[in-house]
C-alpha cells in the first residue's frame, strides 16, 4: 500500500462543481482583482473567526510581513518569535530591518514557552509572533497577559491553525487569529485551508489596523493613483477567494475528520515504547495540520517507513537559531536545548482529511516494526 504525506484529489473531488462554476462566474464578470469573490470571502472569513474584518493577501508570509509594516515596526526595532517554527514567521521579521529574537519550545506543545518570553524582551521589543503550531494554540492566555504588563503588540501566526479553538479565561471559546492584534494564516495548497495557489489573509478587529492594510497590500492606495503609502502590490486573487469561499464551507467537517484521524493514530501508537505522541493541552481544539510523533533514532525510522511508500516529512530538522540564515544573529547551539532536541526527534505522519483508518493502521503497523 502507499500512503502519501497529504492527498489534496478527493477534496478537490468535493468541490469539483465549485471550482467550474468559480471559474466560469470570474471570468464572465473578469473582476480578477479584489473582485466580489475576495470581497464576499473576506466577510466569510472574518466571520468564521470570530474577527471584524478580514484583508486577503498573496501568501502567508506576506500576511506577517503586512502586519508587521501595518504596526510600523522596522529597523532598530524587536519582535519575539518562537526558535521552533516555519522559517517564513522570521522571514517577515527580517523584511521589515527589525530583529527576530528567538525563544525557546515547550517540551509538550512545541509552542512558544510562555516562562521564557519576558527574559527575552528589551527596550526595543514591539511585539510577539506566537505560532500555532501544527494547529495547536499557542498559550494565548498567558501571551497577551505578557503582553500588556509589556506594552507589546501580538500578531498570532495562525498559517496552521485555521479553525483552531482555545478556552479563554471566563471560558469563552475563541478561534485562532481572533486574540491577538492580528492574525496571519497562509493557504498555501496543503493548508486545513488551501487555495489552488498561494494565498494568505490577516484578521483584526481594530478597524484603524484594517484600513491600513486595505492600503499596504494595494499599493498603499486611497484612490486609482492617489497613495498615501508605500505599499505593496500583495493581493489574494479573487479566483483563488473563490475557490476558498467553497472550501470554508467544509472546513469544520475537514477539521473534524483530521481530529478523528489523529485520535486514531493515538489509539494505535499512545503507549508504544519509545515513541511520543502528539499532546493536545487542555482548553483548546487542536486541529492537527500536522500529526507529529518523536521517535529517537528519527533517519531509520523514516527511512523504513519510506521504504514502505510511506510519506513522512520533518517539521523542522533546523531550529532557526542554528539556520545558517541568521548566522550574523549570533546565535550557537546549545542556547534552546528543547527546540534543539525536538527537531532532531520529530517525525509528521501523512494527515489529510480523506485519509483511510485502514491507511493510518498501515502506517502505525510499519512503525511499530520500525521501532
Ligand atoms: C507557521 C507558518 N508561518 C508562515 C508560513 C508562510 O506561509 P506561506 O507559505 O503561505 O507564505 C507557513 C506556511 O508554510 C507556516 O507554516
Amino acid at each position: 500500500m502507499k500512503v502519501s504525506f497529504a492527498d489534496l484529489t478527493a477534496q478537490h473531488r468535493e468541490i469539483k462543481k465549485d471550482i467550474d462554476r468559480v471559474i466560469k462566474n470570474i471570468q464572465k464578470r473578469s473582476d480578477f482583482i479584489l473582485g466580489e469573490d475576495l470581497q464576499c470571502f473576506e466577510k466569510e472569513f472574518a466571520a468564521f473567526c470570530g474577527s471584524s474584518y478580514a484583508v486577503g493577501v498573496s501568501s502567508g508570509t506576506a500576511a506577517l510581513f503586512l502586519a508587521l509594516k501595518c504596526l510600523d515596526i522596522g529597523p532598530g526595532d524587536e519582535v519575539i518569535v518562537p526558535d521552533f517554527t516555519f522559517i517564513a514567521t522570521a522571514l517577515a521579521v527580517s523584511y521589515t530591518g527589525a530583529k527576530p529574537v528567538f525563544v525557546d519550545i515547550d517540551e509538550k506543545t512545541y509552542n512558544i514557552d510562555v516562562s521564557k518570553i519576558e527574559g527575552a524582551i528589551t527596550k526595543n521589543t514591539k511585539a510577539i509572533i506566537p505560532v500555532h503550531l501544527y494547529g495547536q494554540p499557542a498559550d494565548m492566555p498567558e501571551i497577551l497577559k505578557i503582553a500588556k504588563r509589556n506594552n507589546l503588540r501580538v500578531i498570532e501566526d495562525a498559517c496552521q491553525a485555521h479553525g483552531a479553538v482555545i478556552k479563554m479565561p471566563g471560558g469563552k471559546w475563541q478561534r485562532a487569529g481572533a486574540m491577538g492584534d492580528m492574525g496571519a494564516f497562509s493557504f498555501y495548497p496543503s493548508k486545513n485551508l488551501g487555495a489552488l495557489g498561494d494565498g494568505g489573509i490577516i484578521t483584526t478587529s481594530n478597524e484603524g489596523l484594517f484600513k491600513k492594510l486595505l492600503m499596504l497590500r494595494d499599493y498603499g492606495r486611497t484612490s486609482k493613483y492617489e497613495h498615501a503609502l508605500i505599499g505593496y502590490n500583495s493581493r489574494l486573487d479573487t479566483l483563488q477567494a473563490g475557490f476558498l469561499r467553497a472550501k470554508l464551507k467544509l472546513l469544520d467537517k475537514w477539521n473534524n475528520a483530521r481530529k478523528e484521524a489523529a485520535f486514531f493514530y493515538n489509539k494505535l501508537l499512545g503507549g508504544l515504547k519509545g515513541l511520543i505522541t502528539p499532546f493536545a493541552s487542555e482548553g483548546v481544539s487542536h486541529v492537527y495540520h500536522v500529526y507529529a510523533i518523536r521517535v529517537k533514532r528519527r533517519d531509520e525510522v523514516c527511512a523504513r517507513l519510506k521504504e514502505k511508500e510511506i510519506g513522512v516529512l520533518i517539521h523542522y530538522p533546523i531550529p532557526l537559531h542554528l539556520q545558517p540564515a541568521y548566522n550574523g544573529l549570533g546565535y550557537k547551539r546549545g542556547d534552546f536545548p528543547v527546540s534543539e532536541r525536538v527537531s532532531g526527534e520529530i517525525v509528521s505522519l501523512p494527515m489529510y482529511p480523506h485519509i483511510k483508518e485502514k491507511q493510518i493502521n498501515y502506517v502505525a503497523d510499519a512503525l511499530k516494526g520500525a521501532l
